[in-house]
C-alpha cells in the first residue's frame, strides 16, 4: 500500500502529522491524522490539591487556557458541593464569551481568511496574515481589534491576558469594577456593528467555495453540545444534546456528570489523540462532531436578536443540519457575534458589580465532573478525590478528541478529492490543512505540548513504502 504524509500542517497548533494510504491504482483509501506527542497529564495531576487544578490545568494549554480554567473549577465546584454566587456564574460566563471572541477572530482572521481571500493557490510565502494584511489593511486590522477586545476583556475581568488564575472553585476571586464596566460597555457598539460587518463580507464569498463546501468534511455525523433550559445557545452551563445529521435529538437533556452514559473513548495505537464516540452506536459508527458548526446545528436558537438573524440565513444553507465543516467558519462568525451581544447583556445585569463573588468550602464531594463549551468545543474535566482533597484520577476530554474522527474522515474526503498521480503539490498539502482548519483543532491540548509545532503529511504505497514526505 502507499501512503502519503504531511508534516507541518501549518497555520493549527501543536505536534501531528497526516498519513495518506494508497492503493494499487493510486487512489487513496485511508488517511490517519495522527498526534505524535504525550506528556501524560492526567497522570501527573496525581496528588495534587484539587484547589490548585483550575491554574494547573489553564497551563497545559497556551491556546485555551480559559476554557480549561472554567471546567476545572466547574468540576471543583462539585467537589465542594457548592452553588456559586448568581454574579460569580455571569463573570465566568464573561470571560468564557470573551475568549470565544478572542480565539474566533484568530481562526477566522488570522488561520482562515489568508485562504479564503487570497485562495487555496495563492504562493504560500504570503498566503498568511501579513500577505493579506498588505492588500487588505483594513481587514487585518479588524481581525486585530476583534482579537485584541476579547483579550482587553479577559485582562478586565482577570487581571492577566495569558494563564489567568482569577476563576477559582466556588467562583472567581475579585468582583467586576464599575470603570471596567464602563469601559468595555463603551466599546460594544463598534465591536458589533464590526463583526456584522465582516459576518456579511463572509456570506458574500460563500458562492467562490462551493467545491469547498463539498468536500471539506461533508457528511452525516451526529453533533454534541451543550444547551439550557431555553434550548438556545450555551457555552458555560447546561446539559448534553446529541443530534443525528436530519437534526432529530438522539440524546437530550444529559446530566453533564453522566457523560460517561454517552461518550466513549477509543485508544489507537498509531496515535496519542483518543478517538470519542457516541456509546450507544458504537465505534466508530457514533461519530460526531463539536464546536461551532454543532452548537449553531442542535441549539433551537442563539437568544441574542442580531445573532438569531444571522442564524435564520445559516439554518437556510440546508434543509437539516449544516454538514460541511466547511460552515464551522461562518458559524464561529455568528457565534462571535452572539458572544459580543451577550456580553453586552450581562454587563447590563444589575447585580453584575455585586461583591461577594466565591463560595467556600472544604471538600464534600469526592468526584466532581465540569463541561464547558471551549471555542472549538465541549470539554469536560473529571476529578475524583481523596478526603483529603488531593486528586487521585483525572479525566479530559478535550474538542479535538470529540472532532477526531471526524477530522480524519474529512481529511479522506479531501485527499480522494484533491490528490492527482500519487503526488503531493503545494496546493493539494494547503487544501488537506484547510480542512484541519475548518475544526480548529488544538493541537496544543491534544498532545498537552506547549506551544506550536510542526506537523508531516506522508504518502506511504500500497507495499508500505514511503512515496513522498512534505514537511513545511
Ligand atoms: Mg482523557
Ligand atoms: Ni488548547
Amino acid at each position: 500500500m502507499q501512503q502519503i504524509t504531511i508534516e507541518p500542517v501549518s497555520r493549527i497548533e501543536g505536534h501531528a502529522s497526516i498519513r495518506l494510504f494508497l492503493d494499487e491504482d493510486g487512489r487513496v483509501q485511508d488517511a490517519r491524522f495522527q498526534v505524535n506527542q504525550f506528556r501524560g497529564f492526567e497522570q501527573f495531576m496525581v496528588g495534587r490539591p484539587f484547589f490548585e487544578m483550575p491554574a494547573l490545568t489553564a497551563r497545559t494549554c497556551g491556546i485555551c487556557p480559559v476554557s480549561h480554567e472554567l471546567a476545572s473549577a466547574k468540576a471543583c465546584d462539585q467537589l465542594l458541593a457548592v452553588t456559586i454566587p448568581a454574579v460569580a456564574a455571569k463573570l465566568r460566563r464573561l470571560l468564557n464569551l470573551a475568549q470565544l471572541i478572542q480565539s474566533h477572530a484568530l481562526s477566522f482572521f488570522y488561520l482562515t481568511a489568508p485562504d479564503l481571500l487570497l485562495g487555496m493557490d495563492h504562493p504560500p510565502e504570503t498566503r498568511n496574515f501579513f500577505g493579506l494584511a498588505a492588500i487588505d489593511p483594513q481587514f487585518a486590522r479588524d481581525g486585530i481589534r476583534l482579537r485584541q477586545f476579547g483579550q482587553q476583556v479577559i485582562e478586565r475581568l482577570a487581571g492577566r491576558r495569558v494563564h489567568p488564575s482569577w476563576v477559582a472553585p466556588g467562583g472567581v476571586n475579585s468582583p467586576l469594577s464599575a470603570p471596567a464596566r464602563e469601559a468595555m460597555l463603551a466599546e460594544l457598539p463598534e465591536i458589533i456593528s464590526l463583526i456584522q460587518a465582516h459576518l456579511n463580507r463572509f456570506k458574500q464569498t460563500l458562492d467562490r467555495h462551493q467545491e469547498h463546501i463539498r468536500v471539506f468534511a461533508h457528511f452525516p455525523s451526529l453533533f454534541l453540545g451543550l444547551t439550557n433550559e431555553a434550548g438556545t445557545l450555551e457555552h458555560y452551563d447546561g446539559r448534553l444534546r446529541f443530534i443525528n445529521a436530519d437534526g432529530a435529538p438522539v440524546a437530550d437533556d444529559l446530566d453533564p456528570g453522566a457523560y460517561q452514559q454517552a461518550i466513549g473513548e477509543a485508544v489507537e495505537p498509531w496515535t496519542y489523540l483518543k478517538s470519542t464516540y457516541y456509546l450507544p452506536h458504537g465505534y466508530p459508527q457514533g461519530m460526531y462532531r463539536v464546536g461551532p458548526l454543532a452548537r449553531l446545528n442542535l441549539a433551537d436558537r442563539c437568544g441574542t436578536e442580531l445573532a438569531d438573524q444571522h442564524l435564520a440565513l445559516f439554518r437556510a444553507l440546508a434543509s437539516g443540519p449544516a454538514l460541511s465543516t466547511f460552515h464551522a467558519h461562518y458559524a464561529r462568525l455568528i457565534e462571535t457575534l452572539y458572544a459580543a451581544e451577550q456580553i453586552e447583556r450581562l454587563l447590563a445585569e444589575p447585580d453584575i458589580l455585586d461583591q461577594r463573588v466565591r463560595a467556600v468550602a472544604g471538600v464534600n464531594n469526592l468526584e466532581g465532573v465540569g463541561i464547558a463549551e471551549a471555542p472549538r468545543g465541549t470539554l469536560i474535566h473529571h476529578y475524583k478525590v481523596n478526603e483529603d482533597g488531593l486528586i487521585e484520577w483525572v479525566n479530559l476530554i478535550i474538542a479535538t478528541g470529540h472532532n477526531n474522527l471526524a477530522m480524519q474522515r474529512g481529511i479522506l474526503q479531501a485527499a480522494q478529492h484533491f490528490l492527482d498521480n500519487a503526488t503531493l503539490h503545494e496546493g493539494l498539502l494547503n487544501r488537506i490543512e484547510a480542512v484541519i482548519r475548518t475544526f480548529d483543532p488544538c493541537l496544543a491540548c491534544s498532545t498537552h505540548a506547549v506551544g506550536a509545532m510542526p506537523l508531516t503529511i506522508e504518502l506511504i504505497g500500497p507495499d508500505g513504502s514511503l512515496i513522498d514526505r512534505i514537511r513545511r
